[in-house]
């Protein structure tokens, strides 16, 4: 079989990112411009000017890609965009770049969802996974379990009924004084504590979640308590965000019987969550993490995602157009 080249552009939050990917699994380039320090000052990202510093950064990325991966853009057999979710001025972006592109190129547009996107990202770190299996999906903009059956066939187990989890980790960052993205620096901070305040849990019937609950006890609390050890608050919070996940997680399990859990999504660096996850090996289940670089957003998870919507035929025309709320 011929090689396939697909070429992949992201831009649905504050990551301007194109990249190419040969046959779904092997990168080419990768290249990401992130806009995290502008956004920084305002303690969060700014929808307006994420658009903006998309318009100026995407024909400079997509320029980078191309040279990086070596190859001729007529080379390349299909455009996969994002189209959703995410902020609707910085998906056109993406999308409306990538419809030029394909128009000029004669080649198909694919549209991509940004959650079969970050599942995606597992394809490149490990070549040999294959559906099925469960993936726990953790970003700044959802929280699924997600069972995938086969590469274009997913069964949403359960979701986040208020926040998600990286909103959770973001705010409580934010009014603690970490700043932003909260994730890390919350993640580098609890590796200093120990987990020993508690915070109240919410139970939710079956594998749905809510986090906005634990995100106003911690920040209840640092009102109440300024001087609250700040490491141990993280560690507490950090646990008990972890353990209403695992507890979705293994009655997850035992609906689909799988053996595999892969995750996905820039909460899913996490250091403490990464090891809990990892001693559910210990119970004949093999766990997949994406390599550090390939959990928060980027455009080769994107192309990989988009790959397999373009072998089964998938593939859009340029009517195509954002969806902010894109369900998978
Ligand atoms: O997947 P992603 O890059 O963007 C979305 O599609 O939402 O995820 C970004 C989220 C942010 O909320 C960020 O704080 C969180 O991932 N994050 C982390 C860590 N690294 C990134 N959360 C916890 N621990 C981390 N190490």
């Amino acid at each position: 079989m011929e090689d396939v080249y697909i070429l992949g552009i992201e831009s649905s939050c504050d990551e301007t990112a194109v990249s190419v990917v040969k046959n779904g699994r092997t990168v080419l380039s990768n290249v990401i411009n992130t806009q995290i320090p502008i956004h920084t000052v305002y303690g969060g990202v700014v929808p307006e000017i994420a658009s903006r510093n998309h318009i100026d950064n995407i024909s400079d990325v997509t320029k980078k890609a191309v040279q990086d991966a070596k190859i001729d853009l007529n080379q390349i057999n299909a455009v996969a965009c994002t189209y959703g979710p995410g902020l609707v001025g910085a998906l056109l972006v993406g999308l409306s770049y990538g419809k030029a592109l394909s128009y000029a190129l004669k080649k198909p547009l694919v549209g991509v969802n940004h959650i079969q996107g970050h599942i995606a990202g597992n394809y490149i770190t490990y070549p040999d996974l294959e559906p099925p299996f469960l993936c726990v999906m953790m970003s700044g903009g959802n929280t699924q379990i997600v069972y995938v059956k086969d590469y274009l066939d997913f069964e949403v187990l359960g979701r986040t009924k208020d926040d998600a989890i990286g909103e959770a980790f973001d705010k409580v960052a934010r009014v603690i004084g970490l700043g932003y993205p909260g994730g890390p620096k919350i993640d580098k901070m609890a590796t200093l504590g120990i987990p020993n305040i508690e915070l109240p849990k919410t139970h939710i019937e079956g594998m749905d979640f809510s986090f906005s609950g634990i995100k106003t006890a911690v920040i209840n609390l640092h009102h109440k308590e300024p001087d609250i050890n700040k490491e141990n608050l993280c560690a507490s919070f950090e646990k008990a965000v972890t353990d209403m996940l695992m507890e979705k997680v293994k009655l997850a399990v035992e609906k689909t019987n799988a053996n595999k859990i892969v995750l996905a999504g820039g909460v899913s660096a996490n250091t403490y969550i990464r090891s809990e996850f990892e001693k559910l090996q210990n119970q004949g289940i093999k766990v997949y993490m994406p390599d550090l670089n390939l959990c928060t957003d980027n455009a080769a998870m994107i192309a990989s995602a988009g790959y397999y919507n373009y072998i089964n035929g998938k593939i859009d025309d340029l009517t195509l157009n954002a969806v902010p709320n894109l369900k998978l």
